[in-house]
């Protein structure tokens, strides 16, 4: 790889990174003249653009004759009278062109036992669940609940459901009973397919007792069945006449099952989110354009080739899974990796073992997990990634949130052995697929920058009003025109889809991503400054916590992580308020208040003076979700000094809570 110096616009002096030749060598897109013509030819035919796409990249049944629909706009329509199955497009395509012995998962169980399954043995799978849903009388249109954890079970009862047009939403295993119960009673779905238990960090941990709860909490009559899969073998209570083991649901099941051909924009799946207020929204998933783009995101971004092995460590109860574990890898016949387990156990050497052993080529996680696994390993020699042999890896990922540059850099040299480039990729759950993200054979990279936008996707940055802001100054991320994976509507509340996602302020023309943006007056690139409430003013200036978090990230010997939110201020506004977790053990009294102050001149001198925190609380850890995602409302509150009133129940770690009620 080549390094060379960005310019002075970056806030920090920051590094643009190349591809290396051997990568661009095979690469999908493999200059930013390939870029660019793309982006061209989405510009000149739009709609010519992505039908050409999704002949070439979906198989249909019935073929379209019509791409874009906006005659009831917002609720845009694409390939509307074309007809397809998304399971076929996975796995009977691929066993009709000869992949059917190839391998489709490599499971790795949290014990570490291994379980391979063929694209032809998936595709039986598959069908013997399909028509056992079938025999129980599910059929198009309903909806089936699951609420599994990562296992093979877990994508073939998605890709059953899709096989017999039943809408699935999964509903992540870390979820309370009230909150699977919540999404069961607004999916109204008729099925939970589940399991046992689940296994997690060499804990076995209930799911069918929380669907048993969930469901005794009521207003779940629609459901007839749940379907329950065995992962521990151990006792537990089946309720006669409602729950049926897997095993005897497919028994004497046919592994032939004809799909149900549905139209381009059958709701494929709902699959829930957090709103900024209220409860969660049902993001609800077409079936042709959300396919199409999570099979081309993963073959322009991932790069996907025939002897790739790709792993994506998301759980299929978010987007991330099902986009680039359910349906992008088996929609293009690749391998893929899928873990039942936690980053960390039997210890945080678990992904660099598991990327050594199973020779893992294209690897996706997040920037949280990067960051505690720096952590590890500079605590511990042996988890670290020098320990094991990565040098299968050829194409790095990362996603969820902004990855800050300390963090690229460490996974850059120390993941991927300084060869590998490093796609950061900006979507969300109502994207469906990536929206921008470099394309890794082509687009010079910058740490902590998403870079441009994937081809045929009109990001743009613009002022409440709706007008284009310059280069160089920040903004609200919009998206003008529709896409095909975007988000349809929410489940049943068309109203709060359009108010979310097309407002009036930008007169209901452009998708709200709900961030803010700025893009790099040289390069154009794009930056994401986080969740448009995340931007604090403090004394008139603008300034991203993101920037203040990167700083003081960057306080590499001292800092594993950092999360800035902003609180209201007498003087200056807003103050920012700093949440840090430490390399070391928790410091207390002078010692914390010592640290604080360093850590004060350190953002100091990387930002200036105006972005010194004004608190500092310390934890052992951040209040997060168990996916992992920071939760800020909740910092808020705390910054604040109020009373909590948040729903704490996706909390993965509560007892953190009451170490950061201390502000240095
Ligand atoms: C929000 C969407 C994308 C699937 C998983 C999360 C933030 C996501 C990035 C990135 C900066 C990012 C945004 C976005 N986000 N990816 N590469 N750089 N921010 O999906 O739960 O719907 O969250 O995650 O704030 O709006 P999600």
């Amino acid at each position: 790889m080549t390094a060379t110096t960005a310019g002075e616009s970056t806030p920090t002096q920051l590094t643009t990174y190349l591809p290396s030749a051997e990568f661009v060598k095979n690469a999908a897109i493999p200059s930013m003249d390939a870029y660019n013509a793309l982006v061209k030819e989405a510009e000149t035919d739009y709609e010519g653009y992505w039908g050409r796409l999704a002949k070439e990249l979906l198989s249909w049944k019935v073929p379209f004759t019509q791409v874009l629909d906006e005659s009831d706009a917002p609720f845009f329509k694409w390939f509307a009278d074309g007809k397809l199955n998304a399971s076929y497009n996975c796995l009977d395509r691929n066993v009709e062109k000869g992949l059917g012995d190839k391998t489709a998962i490599i499971f790795e169980a949290d014990g570490g036992e291994v379980t391979k399954i063929t694209y032809k043995a998936l595709l039986d799978k598959v069908c013997r669940i399909a028509n056992g849903l079938r025999a129980m009388g599910v059929k198009k249109g309903d909806r089936v609940v699951i609420y599994i954890s990562m296992s093979i079970d877990g994508v073939a009862a998605m890709q059953a459901c899709a096989r017999i047009g039943a809408t699935h939403s999964v509903v992540f295993g870390g979820f309370s009973a009230q909150s699977l119960r919540d999404r069961v009673e607004d999916t109204g779905a008729v099925a939970i397919i589940t399991a046992d238990h689940q296994v997690r960090g060499g804990k076995l941990l209930p799911l069918k007792s929380i669907v048993d709860e969930a469901l005794i909490l009521g207003g779940c009559d629609s459901i007839k069945n749940v379907l329950v899969v065995k992962r521990s073998g151990s006792e537990i209570a089946m309720t006669a006449g409602r729950d049926t083991w897997m095993d005897d649901v497919v028994k004497g099941q046919s592994t032939t099952c004809e799909p149900e051909w549905v139209e381009a924009e059958h709701p494929l799946f709902l699959l829930y989110t957090s709103g900024s207020t209220g409860k969660p929204k049902g993001v609800q998933h077409s079936t042709g354009g959300y396919l199409l783009h999570a099979a081309l995101t993963t073959k322009w971004t991932f790069d996907l080739k025939a002897d790739d092995v790709f792993w994506c460590t998301a759980d299929i109860g978010w987007v991330t899974g099902h986009t680039y574990i359910t349906y992008g890898p088996l929609a293009l016949g690749g391998t893929e990796i899928v873990f039942e387990g936690v980053p960390t156990y039997p210890d945080a050497g678990r992904f660099w073992k598991m990327i050594q052993d199973h020779k893992c080529t294209v690897f996706y996680t997040a920037p949280t997990a990067i960051r505690s696994l720096i952590k590890a390993a500079e605590a511990k020699d042996s988890v670290h990634p020098k320990s094991y042999d990565l040098s299968s890896l050829r194409l790095l990922g990362s996603v969820g949130e902004p990855i800050n540059p300390a963090a690229w850099e460490w996974y850059y040299k120390h993941v991927g052995g300084s060869k590998c480039p490093i796609v950061d990729t900006f979507w969300q759950t109502e994207t469906g697929g990536h929206m921008i993200t470099p394309m890794p054979g082509a687009t010079p990279m910058i740490p902590g920058s998403c870079t441009l936008p994937f081809p045929g996707i009109q990001a743009a940055i613009v002022d409440e009003t709706g007008k284009d802001v310059p280069n160089g100054q920040g903004g609200i991320l919009v998206v003008k025109k529709p896409w095909p994976s975007m988000i349809r509507n929410i489940w049943g509340d068309p109203e709060r889809f359009k108010k979310s996602y097309y407002p009036d302020d930008f007169k209901g023309k452009y998708y709200l991503a709900g961030d803010g943006a700025i893009r790099d007056e040289k390069t154009g690139y794009f930056t994401i400054t986080g969740r448009i409430d995340d931007v604090l003013n403090v004394s008139g200036h603008r300034m991203g916590t993101m920037e203040i978090e990167s700083a003081l990230v960057s306080c590499t010997d001292l800092v594993a992580e950092a999360a800035v939110v902003g609180r209201p201020d007498d003087t200056t506004g807003e103050a920012v308020c700093a949440f840090v977790v430490l390399k070391r053990s928790l410091p207390m009294g002078d010692e914390a208040k010592a640290i604080a102050k360093q850590l004060r001149d350190h953002v100091g001198k990387e930002i200036g003076p105006i972005a010194k925190p004004k608190d500092i609380r310390f934890g052992e850890n951040l209040p997060k979700t168990r996916s992992g995602k920071i939760m800020r409302r909740l910092l808020r509150s705390i910054a604040k000094g109020e009373a909590i009133t948040q729903d704490t129940s996706t909390l993965e770690n509560p007892a953190i809570l009451d170490q950061l009620g201390q502000a240095y």
